[in-house]
């Protein structure tokens, strides 16, 4: 895990970005394709996986739950799967370092095997809400000791006896709707998942491919109402995780603030529930071409060609924010460099990331000479209509891979560099981020 010492990033642009680049596989899809591989019954190949901390917390953890897990290569993996209901009693606890996805997902298939896990985790998810799977998997039979607040370390036993559950999603979050779904599994009935909004389905489609018996139906509302039915033998898979529209956002605004910039970002997934950044910012005016359409494992995916462009402030639809949750801080440093005001609302869901991102952001954006107004669900941006930020500022990261990243991109872009507290969080989704950004021309100051 993360170094004791913090080190410092400060990234600078002397001149355009350029060239080409492939982003890592999808943390969404990747932490997916480990967990059902090793619930199928057999071996599953997974190409491209993202190897950074987050998804390795995971493939450790279904390690330890009997998985048999095996890296052949880069992004290249070998999973022989135990089978639904087949899942171990784990030893130790399971360390789950900075990962809200791990921790929901497996508490969801913890939840209905008859085993107890020890979920413990950094700082910063000792900081998150549990409470919001916890309800839910209660209802499925499991039993939970948390820490006070529903938080980490908490201790989970699952159900000798798991019921099925009919919920509706108090909040849009993929995370609780997949635990949901995977504590669905090794339950003898339907499970049914009502989403108000729609949120990332990377899990109902997988599901599916791994022949789960999943139907999903739209609902009048606009909604989607998701059904599992429990017992179904997963079938092993060749699996192929396509890049990470969350990690391509960053080289993306990257190349629309340096002047003079083009970039082509290959292989990016466009899954429509995870590309409202490319919308939002082609709202501003972003010059994004989307090349090559394809399909990838099941999931659409284009290349991306970006160039430099005049960005114009905005208001952003609030109902886009499930389809770019993880993007806003990176949107936000988009919008600095725009002309005129961006108003984001409807985003309090960035108060319970890695860190409160809209916090975390509008003091780094300050201290970088930004004008910015806090809302209780959202930010507002004045932007500098294309000058420089003047920068000048160390910010903190506070254990946020998204902070980090965004702020060494607004560096790109400001009169006296950023400097970023801590780089090490960066390794937790998009370890190759700086070999990558100093291969298109940024350095390192
Ligand atoms: C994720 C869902 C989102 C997102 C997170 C990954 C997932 O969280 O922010 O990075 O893989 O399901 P929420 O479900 O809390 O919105």
């Amino acid at each position: 895990m993360h170094a004791e010492t913090p080190h410092p990033l400060t990234l600078v642009a002397d001149a355009p970005l350029n060239g080409r680049m492939q982003v890592p596989g999808d943390k969404s899809i990747s932490h997916r394709a480990l967990m059902l591989s090793a619930l199928a019954v057999g071996e599953s190949r997974v190409e491209g996986l993202l190897e950074g901390e987050d998804v390795l917390a995971t493939a450790a953890a279904m390690r330890a739950m009997g998985a048999d897990i095996e890296r052949l290569g880069p992004g290249a993996w070998r999973v022989h799967g135990v089978g639904v209901g087949g899942l171990l009693q784990p030893e130790g606890a399971l360390e789950m370092g900075n990962s809200g996805t791990s921790t929901r997902l497996l508490m969801g298939l913890v939840a209905t095997h008859p085993i107890t896990a020890t979920f413990v985790g950094d700082a910063s998810l000792g900081k998150r809400p549990m409470g919001r799977v916890m309800e839910p998997l209660s209802r499925m039979g499991a039993a939970f000791e948390a820490s006070p607040g529903g938080r980490l370390p908490l201790m989970l036993r699952g159900a000798q006896t798991p019921l099925p559950l009919h919920y509706r999603l108090p909040v849009a979050s993929a995370q609780v709707k997949s635990a949901i779904l995977l504590a669905g599994l090794n339950v003898q009935a339907e499970t049914v998942v009502e989403e108000p909004i729609p949120t990332r389905d990377h899990s109902e489609r997988m599901l599916q491919g791994f022949g789960a018996d999943l139907t999903v139906e739209p609902m009048a509302d606009g909604g989607r109402r998701i059904a599992v039915t429990g017992w179904a033998e997963l079938k092993p898979q060749r699996l192929v995780v396509p890049g990470d529209p969350s990690s391509a956002a960053f080289p993306l605004v990257a190349a629309l603030i340096v002047p003079g910039s083009e970039l082509l970002i290959e292989g990016v997934g466009l899954n429509p529930t995870r590309d409202g950044i490319v919308r939002v910012l082609e709202m501003m005016g972003a010059d994004i071409e989307r090349l090559n359409p394809r399909l990838v494992g099941g999931e659409p995916v284009a290349d991306l060609r970006v160039r430099h462009s005049a960005l114009k402030g905005i208001e952003v639809p609030p109902e886009i924010a499930p389809s770019m949750i993880d993007e806003y801080p990176i949107l936000f440093v988009a919008a600095a460099l725009a002309e005129g005001r961006t108003v984001m609302r409807g985003i309090e869901e960035l108060r319970v990331k890695e860190s409160d991102r809209i916090a975390t952001m509008a003091e780094g954006l300050r201290a970088s000479g930004v004008s910015v107004e806090e809302l209780p669900d959202g930010l507002v941006v004045e932007g500098r209509g294309g000058e420089k930020v003047p920068g000048g500022a160390t910010v903190e990261t506070r254990l946020d891979h998204r902070i980090a990243m965004s702020f060494a991109v607004l560096s790109l872009a400001a009169e006296r560099p950023v400097t970023v507290d801590d780089r090490a969080p960066i390794a937790t989704s998009f370890p190759d981020f700086l070999p990558l950004m100093t291969a298109a021309g940024a350095r390192e100051a």
